[in-house]
């Protein structure tokens, strides 16, 4: 169940939202504590979903901040005029006094940290006469998550548990999997009433929250910081529109070695691994790729078995969006291929065209990183100002230049690109760089970042599932995004 939060300061205000909150949520929570002057009466008239009253102390991180008494009093009135469930603290059950019909939540909170007693603090709220023990901690890793979901599953007695904070956002989409009795969200972004909430339209729409059961598949993107990454978005509406019952999580992660470790106990099915842990989670596989030993980084883990095999579909992803514009069975086979940059991209696609038996060389603006890479891939170097002494079929930009803010810049002077050549550009914002644009005006096939983001998304998708990725849905995401929304 989604429960969304009502943190609206006036009675209007909360009263309009929980109409239009009744269309998303499955239960609402008024948190009397938020409203100036506030009375019981007119939501239990107008409710369309079951109500929660809570009325929270600043004590137990609420903005309540008057007297006592009168704090439990409205709780009381509540009760009286048919809330359904009332949310009283674990320290306050006593002075509630019984609440008639309605159901009791006992609460308890924890702003610092998820403590190592939280069987026994479950224990004492139900001792403590909850209908619904909830316990709200906060988590400063990850693996704190795994703490409330062994208390979930081992519960015995109807309880809510979640870890507030970025790194315990999973435990809002995941908590009713593990038998969390409803997991709350926001009306919207900004209107979080607790760290770490997600609005109630991405826990319906993105995460299916209400849809995930015992056979859900696990998948997630490990990254720090994640609140910006594109590949939640990306991958679960590439589940929805396959009809695969799996869910994608941003997850905050510290320490990649533990975590991937830690959570084997979770049989997440698949990873995306972003910065910074693409080199470091290599130790923690059973088996790797050969491009992954050969660029020493990678993005993807696939869980076989419980095996976990590390990819790196940057590379796999950049030749396939190459490849998918040149045609035929090898596409890349001895055409001459000019890359600009030596650095981790350049690396990444680098050993993929090598491998794919283009003839390479490598340009860069400090000629000895050139000379260095090309060193190890087995492949041509030079400075970048060869460029227009070069012949190629492809040419391939991975340094930044072009890149937003830098709209004006291109690495490549105009008269070097030809009618028929191939041109990918590696930056993808903005999505038509000015190399870009300059190609297509001189008749090249043009291959963007984005195209190298999507595809790099659906070989993961791909090897994930077994099935074809809905490419378009994916690109149509992501185009969505970088043109915010
Ligand atoms: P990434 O992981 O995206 O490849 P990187 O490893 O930092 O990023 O590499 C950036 C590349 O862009 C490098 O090849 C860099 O050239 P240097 O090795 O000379 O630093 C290149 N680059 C960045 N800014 C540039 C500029 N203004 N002109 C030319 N090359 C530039």
């Amino acid at each position: 169940m989604i429960c969304a939060s009502l943190t609206s300061p006036t009675m209007d205000a909360a009263l309009a939202d929980m109409e239009r909150a009744s269309e998303l949520a499955d239960i609402i929570e008024v948190r009397f504590d938020y409203i100036h002057s506030p009375a019981v009466r007119p939501f239990v008239e107008r409710r369309i979903k079951p109500i929660i009253a809570t009325n929270r102390p600043a004590r137990e991180g609420g903005n309540y901040k008057g007297d006592e008494e009168n704090r439990i009093a409205l709780l009381r009135e509540a009760a009286a005029a048919g809330f359904d469930y009332i949310d009283i603290e674990m320290d306050s059950v006593d002075r509630l006094g019984g609440a008639g019909a309605s159901k009791v939540i006992v609460s308890y909170h924890n702003f610092e940290k998820t403590p190592d007693d939280l069987e026994a603090i479950h224990k004492q709220l139900v001792a403590a006469g909850a209908d619904i023990a909830k316990l709200a901690v906060m988590a400063n890793d990850i693996r704190d998550t795994l703490r409330i979901f062994d208390l979930l599953r081992g519960a015995g007695a109807p309880t809510i548990g979640l870890c507030m904070g970025e790194e315990g956002v999973i435990t809002r989409i995941l908590g009713p999997r593990f038998g969390s009795f409803l997991s709350f969200g926001a009306l919207a972004d900004g209107k979080q009433s607790a760290p770490g909430q997600i609005p109630i339209r991405d826990m319906r729409e993105l995460y299916r929250v209400n849809e995930i059961n015992a056979d859900t598949k696990l998948y997630g993107v490990i990254a720090n910081p994640v609140a910006h990454s594109m590949s939640p978005a990306i991958h679960n509406a590439a589940f929805r529109e396959k009809g695969i019952n799996a869910v994608y999580l941003p997850l905050k992660v510290a320490d990649v070695r533990r975590f991937v470790t830690e959570f084997r106990k979770l049989d997440m099915q698949g990873y995306s691994v972003t910065i910074p842990h693409k080199v470091d989670v290599i130790a923690v596989m059973d088996e790797v790729d050969q491009f992954v030993k050969d660029i020493g980084a990678m993005n993807t883990v696939v869980n076989r078995g419980g095996r976990l095999h590390g990819y790196n579909t940057d590379c796999l992803g950049a030749l396939r969006a190459i490849e998918s514009v040149m045609g035929g069975d090898e596409p890349l086979r001895g055409r001459r291929v000019v890359m600009l940059g030596a650095g981790g991209t350049s690396r990444a696609i680098g050993y993929g065209v090598k491998a794919r038996g283009g003839k390479l060389i490598i340009l860069n603006r400090t000629v000895a990183k050139a000379e260095k890479l090309a060193g190890e891939i087995g492949c041509d170097w030079g400075p970048m100002d060869r460029l227009p002494e070069l012949t190629f079929d492809v040419l391939v930009n991975t340094t930044s230049v072009g890149m937003h803010p830098n709209v004006d810049e291109t690495p490549a002077p105009a008269d070097v690109l030809k009618k028929g050549m191939v041109v990918f550009d590696a930056v993808y914002n903005p999505m038509e760089t000015r190399l870009l644009r300059e190609a297509a005006e001189r008749g090249c096939v043009t291959v963007s970042g984005v195209d190298m983001f999507v595809n790099q998304a659906a070989s993961q998708f791909e090897m994930w599932t077994d099935t074809d990725a809905p490419v378009e849905v994916m690109r149509n995401v992501v185009i969505e995004r970088l043109r915010g929304h």
